[in-house]
């Protein structure tokens, strides 16, 4: 089987996505979001998200299969994310593709998001060169991978040893009084802004914390910077600048994340640099990491921003690699898993 017919179910936040892929094409994108109603509360509250998930999953699959013109028994393969992310939406998933996996006999793929946020890459820019490095920044990770094997064989460099990216871009934009998720509104108030207003710390870049935390990150001291920044020209009686602050403060992060991912590369003889995760979808993280990487002599691949954030595409994406590596389908009495590791790429013979 060369081209695997592929359904990819995520459900580990927000966002429920069904995508459909034969082999690296992308057929059907469906995506149903509870973000406007978590907008109301400034964050994602997991019973939410829930039942969310358990009300829209049959119909976005339905849609999914329709945008694709197949149908369930035309499948090779029902891929699922299994971890990480919240409990309870990732059990609406795994619950939902096992039924539709035992209703069917198409095998059943538990897979992990991460991996799935760098195999989305393949739709747009086909199979990735191994290894490569990954710059994995989302709401829940800021990771830098190393992908020897993008079916098996993939682990961390480095992590954030507390906010991920993400959630520093959805803090910020509320001390900023901008809307939730912060990220795309941080984004384009940036476009306006002035990059140098003010200089935010560059967390973990120091020499000493370069040997300990070499391709580690820290995001929640930079935070803190922005939140203290704007406490003292409130106190001073001078209005915010949001654009300004939105720029230096995308800055920072942008400098760390591009800089730290770009030495993992030229450290570990890697040519291929690839950006995944909602984060990814920056315009100035793609823009400085697209410099950085041609004077640095890498090549960069990363998706369109719609494929960057949570979707089923990506779950698809990675479940139509496995199959088409002869990875064994999962058990199917594998578990939802929260804190899923980052080296499991999939759940084929795990239990
Ligand atoms: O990958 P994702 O959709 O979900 C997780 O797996 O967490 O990432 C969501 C995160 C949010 O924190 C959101 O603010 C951020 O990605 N994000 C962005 C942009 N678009 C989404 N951050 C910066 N710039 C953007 N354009
Ligand atoms: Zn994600």
């Amino acid at each position: 089987m060369s081209e695997p017919l592929v359904m990819g179910i995520e459900t580990s936040c927000d966002e429920t996505g069904v995508g459909i892929v034969r082999g690296t094409e992308l057929l059907a994108d469906a995506i149903a979001s509870s973000v406007e109603e978590q907008a109301r509360f400034g964050g994602v509250v997991p019973e939410v998200a829930s039942r969310a998930h358990l009300e829209a999953m049959v119909p976005t699959v339905q849609r999914a299969l329709d945008d694709a013109g197949v149908t369930l028994e035309d499948l090779d393969g029902i891929a699922v994310t299994a971890g990480p992310g919240l409990a309870g939406a990732l059990m609406v998933g795994v619950g939902a593709a096992k039924s539709y996996s035992l209703a069917t006999g198409v095998p059943l793929y538990g897979v992990n998001h991460l991996s799935a946020h760098i195999a989305v890459d393949t739709l747009e820019n086909g199979p990735i060169p191994e290894p490569a490095i990954g710059l994995l920044v989302s709401g829940g990770h800021s990771t830098i991978m190393m992908v020897e094997d993008l079916a098996g064989k993939v682990h961390q460099l480095g992590a954030s040893i507390d906010d991920a990216a993400g959630e520093a871009f959805d803090k910020v934009a509320r001390l900023l009084g901008l809307p939730f998720p912060g990220g795309p509104y941080i984004d384009k108030a940036a476009e306006e802004g002035d990059r140098g207003y003010v200089e935010f710390p560059r967390g973990l870049s120091a020499a000493k914390d370069m040997e300990r935390h070499r391709y580690d990150f820290s995001f929640s001291g930079l935070k803190t910077a922005v939140a203290r920044w704007i406490e003292m020209e409130k106190r001073a009686g001078k209005s915010i600048p949001v654009n300004h602050v939105a720029a230096a403060f995308q800055e920072a992060v942008c400098d760390v994340l591009t800089r730290k991912a770009i030495l993992a590369a030229k450290e570990h003889g890697v040519e291929t640099l690839l950006l995944g995760g909602g984060v990814a979808a920056n315009s100035r993280l793609r823009a400085m990491a697209t410099e950085r990487a041609e004077d640095a002599g890498l090549t960069l691949r990363f998706p369109r921003p719609k494929l960057c954030t949570d979707n089923g595409a990506m779950v698809a994406a990675l479940g139509s690699h496995l199959v088409a590596a002869g990875v064994a389908p999962s058990e199917m009495h594998f578990p939802a898993n929260s804190s899923m590791d980052v080296t499991i790429v999939s759940l084929a013979d795990a239990l």
